[in-house]
């Protein structure tokens, strides 16, 4: 599959700024599961996690779909294949690995987070640990700037071995016209 450059180029910036908005969701996880977990009045540590839990998983699984799929387009549609670079199959696997998080872990343990949320807005103590509230935005940061590194630097060469990079240098590129001023990986 090849994509004329005006398409290849329009699905890069989706694919950027799915990437970014996805960040831009987890830091805000990592803010309102903070106050929420954090020393501040009961109203609003509890308006903090009732927000988490009504308004946070479904961009976050939007923009994360979003980047899977741009990034898979992109791929196929691109020298660097799906699992041709380790870069580029490193992101793959991160990505479906942190969509699986947040459908299996993330998304059903909201009605527990919404409810502790009420529980303290009303001077209680909530029925369920959310302790581990502090995964998912710990995680899921880390494991996204790995992966924007990763995009950036482009490090390891050819999954198999073969045209690997000089150590600490970048792939031979050749260009080919074809992507209008971002050269391509020669094969
Ligand atoms: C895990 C989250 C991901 C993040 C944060 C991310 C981030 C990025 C960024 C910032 C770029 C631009 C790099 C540049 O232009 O120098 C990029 C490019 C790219 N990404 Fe991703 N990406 C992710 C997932 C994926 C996935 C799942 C795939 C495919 C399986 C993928 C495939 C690509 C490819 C092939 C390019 C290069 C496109 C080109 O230059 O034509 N990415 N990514």
């Amino acid at each position: 599959m090849t994509l004329p450059p005006r398409v290849r180029k329009a699905v890069l910036t989706v694919h950027i700024v799915s990437a970014g908005a996805w960040i831009g969701v987890d830091v805000l996880v990592a803010v309102l599961a903070g106050i929420g977990l954090g020393g501040g009045s009961a109203a609003v540590r509890g308006l903090a996690l009732r927000a988490l839990a009504e308004f946070v998983v479904t961009p976050m699984l939007v923009s994360a779909l979003v980047c899977l799929a741009s990034g898979v387009v992109l791929g196929l549609a691109t020298k660097w294949g799906l699992v041709r670079y380790w870069w580029v199959a490193v992101k793959l696997v991160t990505n479906l690995v942190l969509c699986t998080l947040i459908l299996v872990v993330l998304w059903p343990g909201m009605p527990d987070v919404g409810a502790a949320g009420g529980a303290i807005e009303a001077g209680g103590v909530p029925a369920t640990d959310i302790s581990f509230l502090v995964f998912p935005p710990t995680v899921s940061l880390t494991a996204l700037a790995v992966a924007t590194v990763l995009s950036v630097y482009k490090p390891w060469g050819r999954v198999g071995g073969r045209g690997r990079r000089p150590a600490g240098g970048r792939a031979r590129r050749v260009p080919t016209g074809v992507s209008e001023g971002r050269p391509t990986v020669s094969a």
